[in-house]
């Protein structure tokens, strides 16, 4: 586990978030990307090292996004002016050769990891310093990304509402029952009981005696009917991975990053990533599949819920199953008052409830 020097001051813009799969992002090819409604104008340089760029020319603010790539300088399509990987403004065409001062738009922290690429909202050159207390955060890595005996299947969603009801959402039991009846559970008012903890800026839940209980995924999931070890966990700000083992070496792990672009539109990256030995070739159609049918189901109640929020605002009622849920919420909450949730108590609870 990744140990971190705890910092009292930390915001929900210090992390690392996806803004591109790499291999949407071409050389010689610029991009648009949204974060907390900041825009982005996303290419890769003359090394092939992915830049962020305001999205916004100095000149006359024309979308450096809607511009052109040639040699991995960046051309902004209004009046031609080009910028270099470091944003700086190598050459304005009306000005011939008296080129003007030097121009340097604002450029964000950019990295790439696991075919992903993420950045934050910090310029890059305070990202760059050492003693930057925000070093120490690194992208999340996904969980047995390409490696031997695994496969992954990668997906992108928009879901219209805000990060923490998305989140909440992806490790949700009570609501497969309804939401994706039959595809993926059905309600058979059966009980399960799972602890759930709080500690380090994470929730971690493990169930206890969930049975074959995954719908038409069983036939394939787990046809022996064996026990299904089931854990469910959230990283903060934005992470959650959910891990089912059936027998020693057969594992399904979803882990879904969650972007804010707005407060009401979220980016979602899901990784299905298993390992089923013969199988993973062969389910890779229908595991693709079923994920986009259950996905749409999902953002489909989530668009609702989000304009109901909208109208009569954010009010919940809890139930032991929400526990989870409180425990995210207390999280997110304390990153948006800027505050360090690794300095929350431990927390720990046994719940049960029906499905
Ligand atoms: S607005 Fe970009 S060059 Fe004029
Ligand atoms: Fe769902």
């Amino acid at each position: 586990m990744m140990r971190f020097a705890v910092h009292s001051i930390m915001t929900l813009k210090d992390f690392w978030y996806i803004i591109a799969a790499s291999p949407d992002l071409q050389r010689e090819q610029v991009i648009g990307a949204r974060l907390f409604d900041e825009g982005l104008a996303v290419f890769r340089d003359q090394y092939g090292k992915a830049v962020a760029l305001e999205d916004r020319c100095l000149h006359r603010c024309a979308p450096l996004s809607q511009g052109t790539v040639k040699q991995g300088q960046l051309h902004c399509a209004y009046h031609g002016w080009v910028y270099d990987g470091e944003g700086c403004v190598v050459r304005v065409p009306s000005e011939g050769e008296r080129q003007a001062s030097p121009r340097r738009a604002r450029r964000f922290a950019v990295c790439e990891r696991d075919d992903y690429v993420y950045a934050r909202l910090l310029d890059a050159d305070e990202e760059e310093k050492p003693a930057s207390p925000s070093q120490e955060l690194q992208p999340f890595r996904i969980p047995f990304y390409q490696a031997k005996g695994w496969a992954s299947i990668r997906l992108q969603h928009l879901f219209p509402n805000n990060v923490t009801n998305c989140v909440e959402n992806f490790v949700d039991i009570p609501h497969t029952a309804f939401v994706h009846t039959k595809i993926f559970r059905v309600s058979r008012n059966e009980k399960l009981t799972a602890t759930v903890q709080r500690q380090d800026g994470a929730v971690r839940v493990t169930y206890q005696g969930e049975r074959a209980n995954l719908g038409i995924f069983s036939w394939f999931l787990n046809r022996r009917g064996q026990a299904i070890h089931h854990t469910d966990a959230f990283f903060m700000p934005n992470i959650t991975r959910v891990d089912y083992r059936f027998a020693a070496n057969r594992r399904f792990i979803i882990t879904s990053q969650s972007v804010p672009l707005s407060d009401t539109e979220t980016k979602v990256y899901t990784d299905l990533t298993y390992n089923y030995g013969l199988w993973n070739h062969l389910a890779r159609p229908l595991i693709r599949w079923q994920a986009q049918k259950i996905i749409a189901q999902d953002i489909e109640i989530l668009s609702q819920q989000m304009r109901v929020i909208n109208k009569y605002g954010r009010r919940f009622a809890n139930t032991e199953a929400d526990v989870i849920h409180i425990f995210i919420e207390s999280i997110r909450e304390a990153l948006a008052q800027g505050e360090d949730p690794r300095r929350l108590p431990e927390r720990q609870r046994d719940i049960e409830f029906w499905v």
